[in-house]
């Protein structure tokens, strides 16, 4: 299949399921939407990894969100009074976000755009941030040299990938595999995780049955597709604790998931001159 065809699937895909809208119990763009979303992700990332997003050290700076969803980033950007722009494949995310934005009377640059071909001039932001995004897109190479290239030189940014865990590596997987269908049946939304069968499937699934492409990576996919940026550090956290033990787990059990099981590797990077 050519990739312009994946690329379609992808953009039908989250055009329909809009990220919270797998499990949330209120209607989406409403205000209690936006609250629930912001409260899951505070549950989610929030004790573990927030600081990785950097939201309160760029007033007045041009950031750029690749794969905004439901704005959550851009929303906190803004309110911290970055200049922001957000960009997403689809006019079901762009919509969510401006509706997420004006309940709170902030305001920021949004498009429908291609991370794998992004409409902005080389060099055009002080940092960026795509959270989640380059993963489900048939180019991730394409995507992420071309979010190097909107960034100048000595500008930073954050990107988030489903992470190459070693319980994936195939000598760990069969038990692995196991655990998940013993444990995570009843995911909301995501009838099929608890089948999984490959670690594609895992990272693929956890968006929903019907999600297209899901890939996962490891530190040293990260440090070949950034060869032209300097890392300054990778942290692997998320795990997704709601879906085992609810939302209630003892602090201690939800901190050490986070930090021996997390799905997600998170990059911390300088652009090179
Ligand atoms: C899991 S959501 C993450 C949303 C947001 N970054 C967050 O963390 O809340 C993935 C988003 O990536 C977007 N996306 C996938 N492929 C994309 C592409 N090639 N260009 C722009 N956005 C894309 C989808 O439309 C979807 O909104």
């Amino acid at each position: 299949m050519r990739s312009s065809e994946n690329l379609a699937q992808v953009e039908e895909y989250w055009s329909s399921n809009p990220l919270g809208s797998l499990e949330t119990p209120f209607p989406e763009g409403s205000k209690d939407f936006f609250e629930w979303h912001a409260r899951i992700r505070d549950y989610d990332e929030g004790d573990f990894c927030q600081s990785m997003y950097e939201f309160d050290q760029h007033s007045d700076k041009k950031v750029l969100d690749i794969g905004c969803g439901n704005g959550w980033l851009v929303w906190n950007f803004a309110r911290n009074g970055a200049k922001i722009t957000g960009v997403d494949l689809t006019s079901t995310a762009i919509e969510l976000t401006k509706k997420r934005l004006s309940i709170y009377d902030l305001n920021a640059d949004l498009r429908v755009a291609n991370a794998e071909s992004l409409p902005f001039a080389d060099n055009s932001f002080d940092y960026l941030t795509s959270a989640g995004v380059l993963h489900h897109t048939p180019d991730t190479e394409k995507a992420v040299s071309e979010a190097i290239r909107v960034l100048r030189p000595g500008g930073r940014g954050m990107i988030s990938f489903y992470y190459l865990h070693p319980l994936m590596l195939p000598v760990l997987w069969p038990v692995t595999r196991l655990f998940i269908q013993l444990l995570f049946k009843a995911v909301p939304g995501r009838s099929q995780f608890g089948s999984v069968k490959t670690p594609d499937d895992l990272v693929r699934l956890y968006d929903g049955n019907n999600n297209p492409i899901g890939k996962a990576y490891s530190r040293a996919d990260m440090r070949r597709m950034m060869s032209n940026c300097r890392i300054e550090k990778f942290e692997i956290h998320y795990f997704p604790t709601r879906f085992l033990l609810g939302e209630n787990a003892p602090k201690v059990v939800r901190v050490i998931l986070d930090r021996m099981l997390g799905l997600m590797i998170y990059t911390k990077f300088e652009k090179m001159s």
